[in-house]
């Protein structure tokens, strides 16, 4: 019997000004608004799955300062499996420094700390419980060797590869054939894709990707929604019309909503829906994890966005 759903990846502490316009090299901002948030894209991932209702377990690397020993009390209050977790000594824990204008716009700059440590040669001992799990979600913010043989290690082992190759790297073209689903958006898309022109609209794309032998693609693409193409569908999902604060960890939502939902229903069109749905409502608001949604909140916003359409 297979477990829930693991996500391997990092963990970052989310430090973010909000400012009224991103600023230009030279420039001082002085009456930004400072706070503290947790983050990171793998863990972001966790969270948007376990709020959507999997069973989920997280395995990334952390400091041993005190971020790190809040953040596994946070993930265990979030109903994550965090036993995996390592505390690294001598380490920080990932951080990232994050403006936010008022139109939602973001930058970000991210000092890994732990995240790069999780080396293939680190994880080793961790290989032989992949195979315990139904799906596994990774993205590229550990090292890209570590990423690329817990891929080939799942796909051996039947379990369900869900890649999001974000921040992405050229290097991520060979393990796309070991992938059962692949979320990337459009940026992501275009490079994997290897087209020399980059005015080559979204399906285009996604067939070259689904020509590397991906069974889903999905190309998210911020508020428009995104585009899917599997052996049965072929689809743009509409996005929705939200007011827009903070759009990071947007499609870490989307992904590990998905994952979720994917996992439960084995349907990939209401899964997909509900990942649109997920993510619309986090970026109603400041922060990374804060802002992904539980369950009933996005069923609820299901009904109403479909009462709207009747
Ligand atoms: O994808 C969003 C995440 O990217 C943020 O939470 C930040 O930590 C950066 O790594
Ligand atoms: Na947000």
């Amino acid at each position: 019997m297979k477990n829930g759903i693991l996500v391997i990846g990092s963990t970052n502490i989310d430090m973010v000004a909000s400012v009224s316009h991103l600023p230009v090299p030279g420039e001082t901002i002085g009456d930004a608004t400072f706070s503290v948030k947790y983050g990171g894209k793998g863990a972001n991932q966790a969270i948007a799955a376990a709020r959507a209702g999997g069973e989920v377990t997280f395995f990334s690397f952390l400091g041993d300062d005190s971020y790190g020993n809040a953040l596994i009390n946070h993930f265990r209050e979030n109903q994550i499996n965090s036993s995996y977790i390592v505390q690294e000594a001598g380490v920080p824990t990932g951080t990232a420094f994050i403006f936010v204008a008022e139109n939602g716009e973001n930058c970000i700059v991210v000092a890994p700390g732990a995240n790069k440590e999780m080396s293939l040669e680190r994880i080793n001992d961790f290989m032989t419980s992949i195979r315990n799990y139904k799906a596994v979600i990774l993205q590229l913010e550990i090292p890209g060797e570590t990423v690329y043989a817990i891929i080939k290690e799942a796909y051996r082992n039947q379990v369900k590869v869900i890649f999001n190759p974000s921040p992405c790297h050229s290097s991520a073209i060979d393990i796309l054939k070991y992938t059962d689903v692949l979320i990337v958006n459009e940026i992501e898309a275009t490079e994997l894709a290897e087209l020399k022109n980059t005015k080559v609209p979204i399906h285009v794309i996604a067939k070259k990707l689904q020509e590397k032998n991906v069974g889903v693609v999905i190309v998210t693409l911020g508020e428009n929604g995104c585009y899917v193409l599997s052996a049965d569908v072929d689809q743009y999902f509409r996005g929705h019309r939200v007011n827009v604060v903070d759009t990071t960890g947007a499609g870490d939502t989307f992904c590990g909503s998905f994952t979720s939902k994917f996992m439960e229903s084995n349907d990939l069109v209401k899964s997909v829906e509900y990942a649109l749905a997920s993510s619309a409502i986090a970026v109603t608001k400041l922060g990374a994890q804060t802002a992904i949604p539980v369950k009933e909140e996005v069923d609820s916003f299901l009904i109403k966005q479909s009462a709207y359409e009747i």
